[in-house]
C-alpha cells in the first residue's frame, strides 16, 4: 500500500519541499522519486492541447505537438450548450491522458469587460452565470479523463495592458457578482484540481499574494480544494504567496526556492504553512499518474468533432428576407482572404498547432455548391489592393449572390495586448460597400474573437458571425450558410452599435498603475439595459432557419417563502419547416430594481427539435438567482418583493413571462442613529406607523394650514415632505427645537422597538 499524502510529505527535506513549491521547469513538476512522487508536466489550454517538446514559451511563438484545435471559447460560448462543452472537456482531457499531460491550464473565465481586450477570444462572456455554467461543463468533462483543468486567471484579469503591474480597482460587490462567479460556479459544481492566479494586483494586492481572494473567498466560501498556480511569471513575493495560499510557482524557479528555504529556518514562514501546499500539490500529481490510461485518439474522429461544435456556435445576426441558406443551384461570389485562409483561434499561449484547418473554399467545391473565389482583400493584414477589389467587385456582380468571408487579422488580437479600436479593417469595409453597390444578395461572414463594429449591417442581407471556431470552422460555415445544418448560436456578449457605448469607456485601460471598474456592476447588458442603449445586436440573440413558438412560463410556487428549489418551465414548438436548436434563455427581474441591473440570465437550456415537435424545458431556480451581494452583511442575501421572470429568445427578446414574489432571507442590519433620515426611517416597516402618527401632529399637515399662498407655491407639499424625509434626525434641533436628550431617548427608543419586533 502506497504512502498517504500525508505521510510522503512528512518524509520530504526543507530542500525537497522548498523545490515541490515551483515547477522543475517550464512546464514540467518536481519530482520525488525515493518517495514515489513521479515527474509530471503541464500543459495549455483552453481550447486544445498546447503541448512544447521543443524549446518553451508562454506565448505562443515556439512550436507545440500537432494537435486539434477546438473552437476558442468565445465561439464555444454561443453554443449555450453545456453538453457541447462537456463533450470539449472530455475530448481534451483524452488528449491530455495520451500525451501524457497531468492538468490543462483552462478554462479561463475572466469577464469580457470591453470589447478590446485582446484575450477575450480565450474568454467565454460578459455575463456571470453563462460563463460559470459552461466552465463548470468543460472542468467535469477534462477531469472525467483523471487529468485536471485549472481555472484561470484568479481575478479580475480584464485586460492585456500593463496586466503585469497595474491594480484592478473593483469593489467587493462588483467582484462577487460579476468578476467571480465565473470561478465561484466551477469551483462548487465541478472542483477544478487547480487554479490560475491573475498576474495582476487587485484592489493593491497581487492576486497571488491575496489572502481575501485566495483565503476568505476561493478556500473558506467556495470550498477549494486544489492548488493554486501562479501564471507563468507572476510571483512579486514568492514567501508573501504562499502565506496567501498560491502553492505552485510557475515555471520553475531556483531562487525563489532558496528564499522558501530561507524564510522557514529563519521562522518567517511556517512549516505547516510548506507542507499544506506541498500536499495539495503531491495530491494532484499522484491523482494523476496513479490514473493514468492507455488513451489513444483518434485525430480526424477529434477533427469531426471540432467542425461539428463548430457548427453549434456560428451566430445567424441577421437574415433578411431569407437570404441564407443558399440555394444549391445558386452561382456564389466568395470573397475574401478568410474564405481560403479563415482564422480559427487567436495569438499567445492558446495558440494550437493546428495541422489540419478547414476553409470554406475547399468545403463548397467538396460538397458540390457553384462557387468562385476571388480573395479582394488579405486576411492576413490591412493592405489594400485596388486589383484585388476590382476583380471581386467583378464577380460579386456577375454572381446571383456574394458572400463575403470578413474578420479581424490574426496580428490585431492577441494575448499581451489590446486592440485600439473596435474597426474591420478599411480594404473590407470598402470591399463590403462596393460589393453592395453591385448585388443585391450579399451575406457577411465574420472570423473575429470580440465584437466588431459593423457600419454595413443594414445594407447586407444576413450576417453570419463564426467568431474564431477552430479548425472545422471552414466546413462549419460551408454547411450552415448552404443549410445543410442549421444555426443555434446565441450571442455569449452584446455587439454595441460602437466602442464609445461601452460601459467601460470612460475608464479603460487606465493609467499603467491602476484599472479603475468605474462602471461597478454595470458590465455588458447589465448596462446597455438601464441606459435604454439601443445596440447593434442584444447579448443573447441568435437566428434560425426554423422558428419557435413558447408556451406559458409557468412557476412551481407564484409566492413563496422558501425561495431555494423554486421551478420555472415552458413549452417550446418548432413551428417551422426544418429541424433546429433553440438556446431557451432565462431572466430575473426586480419589479423595484433600484440600484440592480434590470434583468440578470439566470437560466438556460438549449433543446433540439424536429419540425412540430415541442418539448418542456424546466430551469430551476436556487436562492442566488435573486440574491445581491451585500458588503454590510459580508454575505448574499434575497431582497423581499415581487420578480418577473422573462423566457427570451434573446434579452431583449422576451416571449414570456411570470410572476413570483419571494419573501427575503435576511435583512439589511438598521440602526438608528442622530444620523438616520427620516425617511430611512420612514423605511422600515415597524417604525412607520408611529412617526406618521408624529409627522401628522406635528408635520406638514400643520406648516400647510400656516402657509400663505406665495410660500405654498414656492414650497408645495411634496416639496416639504421630500425635504423633510432627507432630514437626519438631529435636525429637529434646529427645526423643530427638540432638545438633544430627548432625541437621543428618542433613538434608544426606535432601536428597542425595531430589536423587539
Ligand atoms: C498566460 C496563461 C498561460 C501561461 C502558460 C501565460 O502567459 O497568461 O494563460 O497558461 O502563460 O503558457
Amino acid at each position: 500500500m502506497r504512502r498517504s499524502v500525508s505521510e510522503i510529505v512528512a518524509q520530504m527535506t526543507l530542500k525537497e519541499k522548498a523545490s515541490m513549491c515551483s515547477g522543475k521547469d517550464f512546464w514540467r513538476l518536481e519530482s520525488v522519486r525515493r518517495l514515489g512522487v513521479p515527474q509530471v508536466m503541464v500543459a495549455d489550454g483552453p481550447h486544445g492541447l498546447r503541448k512544447q517538446a521543443g524549446e518553451a514559451d508562454h506565448l505562443g511563438i515556439n512550436d507545440s505537438i500537432p494537435a486539434v484545435c477546438f473552437p476558442t471559447a468565445c465561439a464555444s460560448a454561443a453554443s449555450f450548450d453545456r453538453n457541447l462543452l462537456r463533450q470539449l472537456g472530455e475530448a481534451l482531457g483524452q488528449e491530455c491522458q495520451a500525451e501524457g499531460v497531468a492538468v490543462l491550464l483552462g478554462p479561463a473565465v475572466n469577464i469580457k469587460r470591453s470589447p478590446l481586450c485582446g484575450r477575450n477570444f480565450e474568454y467565454f462572456s460578459e455575463d456571470p452565470y453563462l460563463t460559470g455554467e459552461l466552465a463548470a461543463s468543460h472542468v467535469a468533462g477534462v477531469q472525467s479523463w483523471n487529468v485536471g483543468a485549472c481555472l484561470k486567471h484568479f481575478a479580475a484579469n480584464n485586460q492585456e495592458y500593463h496586466r503585469q503591474v497595474a491594480s484592478s480597482q473593483v469593489d467587493e460587490r462588483t467582484l462577487r457578482e460579476i468578476y467571480l462567479p465565473g470561478f465561484e460556479i466551477p469551483v462548487r459544481k465541478a472542483q477544478p484540481w487547480a487554479v490560475m492566479t491573475s498576474y495582476n494586483p487587485v484592489n493593491g494586492v497581487y492576486a497571488g499574494e491575496n489572502k481575501h481572494l485566495l483565503g476568505d473567498i476561493l478556500r473558506r466560501d467556495w470550498g477549494f480544494k486544489g492548488f493554486v498556480v501562479s501564471d507563468w511569471g507572476a510571483v512579486n513575493h514568492r514567501v508573501n504567496s504562499l502565506k496567501a495560499g498560491m502553492d505552485l510557482e510557475m515555471p520553475g524557479c531556483r531562487v525563489t526556492d532558496k528564499e522558501i528555504e530561507r524564510a522557514v529556518l529563519t521562522g518567517r514562514l511556517s512549516m505547516k504553512t510548506l507542507d499544506e501546499a506541498v500536499r495539495r500539490i503531491v495530491a494532484a500529481v499522484l491523482r494523476f499518474s496513479e490514473h493514468r490510461s492507455p488513451a489513444v485518439f483518434d485525430r480526424q474522429a477529434h477533427h469531426d468533432l471540432a467542425a461539428a461544435m463548430a457548427e453549434q456556435c456560428g451566430v445567424l445576426m441577421k437574415n433578411q428576407g431569407g437570404a441564407l441558406p443558399l440555394a444549391p443551384e445558386d452561382r456564389v461570389a466568395l470573397i475574401g482572404g478568410f474564405a481560403k485562409a479563415p482564422r480559427c483561434q487567436g495569438g499567445g499561449s492558446s495558440h494550437i498547432n493546428a495541422t489540419e484547418v478547414d476553409d470554406a473554399l475547399s468545403w463548397a467545391q467538396k460538397l458540390g455548391f457553384k462557387t468562385e473565389y476571388a480573395e479582394g482583400f488579405s486576411a492576413v493584414s490591412d493592405g489594400r489592393d485596388e486589383a484585388a477589389l476590382d476583380e471581386a467587385v467583378r464577380l460579386a456582380g456577375a454572381s446571383d449572390t456574394a458572400v463575403v468571408f470578413a474578420g479581424l487579422p490574426d496580428s490585431w488580437e492577441s494575448e499581451g495586448y489590446d486592440r485600439r479600436h473596435m474597426r474591420l479593417p478599411a480594404c473590407q469595409l470598402e470591399l463590403i460597400d462596393r460589393v453592395c453597390a453591385v448585388q443585391k444578395r450579399v451575406i457577411v461572414v465574420l472570423h473575429c474573437g470580440s465584437p466588431v463594429e459593423l457600419p454595413f449591417a443594414d445594407k447586407v442581407g444576413a450576417i453570419l458571425c463564426m467568431y474564431l471556431a477552430g479548425e472545422g470552422v471552414g466546413q462549419a460555415e460551408t454547411r450552415l450558410l448552404w443549410g445543410r445544418a442549421n444555426p443555434s448560436g446565441k450571442l455569449p456578449e452584446t455587439w454595441p452599435m460602437r466602442l464609445q457605448d461601452n460601459p467601460s469607456y470612460l475608464y479603460w485601460p487606465g493609467d499603467g498603475r491602476t484599472a479603475v471598474y468605474g462602471e461597478g456592476r454595470f458590465v455588458g447588458y447589465r448596462y446597455y439595459d438601464k441606459k435604454e442603449l439601443g445596440v447593434r445586436f442584444a447579448f443573447g440573440h441568435g437566428l434560425s432557419y426554423t422558428s419557435f413558438a413558447y408556451g406559458p412560463l409557468r412557476v412551481s410556487r407564484a409566492r413563496t417563502k422558501d425561495v431555494e428549489g423554486l421551478t420555472a418551465s415552458i413549452e417550446i414548438t418548432n413551428t417551422g419547416r426544418v429541424k433546429g436548436s433553440e438556446a431557451v434563455q432565462l431572466y430575473v427581474v426586480p419589479e423595484k430594481p433600484g440600484d440592480r441591473p434590470l434583468q440578470e440570465l439566470r437560466g438556460f437550456e438549449k433543446v433540439t427539435l424536429a419540425p412540430g415537435e415541442k418539448r418542456t424545458v424546466r430551469f430551476k431556480l436556487p436562492g442566488r438567482a435573486f440574491a445581491v451581494y451585500s458588503e454590510t452583511l459580508g454575505g448574499w442575501y434575497v431582497p423581499q418583493g415581487g420578480y418577473r421572470l422573462l423566457a427570451g429568445a434573446s434579452s431583449r427578446d422576451v416571449r414570456s413571462e411570470a410572476k413570483v414574489w419571494v419573501q427575503g432571507t435576511r435583512r439589511l442590519p438598521f440602526k438608528v442613529t442622530m444620523n438616520t433620515t427620516l425617511g430611512q426611517l420612514m423605511e422600515q416597516e415597524k417604525l412607520r406607523p408611529l412617526l406618521q402618527k408624529y409627522l401628522d401632529q406635528y408635520g406638514s399637515g400643520q406648516a400647510k394650514t400656516n402657509q400663505s399662498a406665495v410660500a405654498a407655491e414656492a414650497m408645495n407639499e411634496d416639496m416639504q415632505n421630500a425635504t423633510m424625509y432627507e432630514s437626519p434626525v438631529r435636525a429637529l434641533r434646529s427645526f423643530g427645537g427638540v432638545g438633544s436628550a430627548r432625541l437621543q431617548a428618542a433613538v434608544w427608543y426606535l432601536n428597542r422597538k425595531l430589536k423587539k419586533s
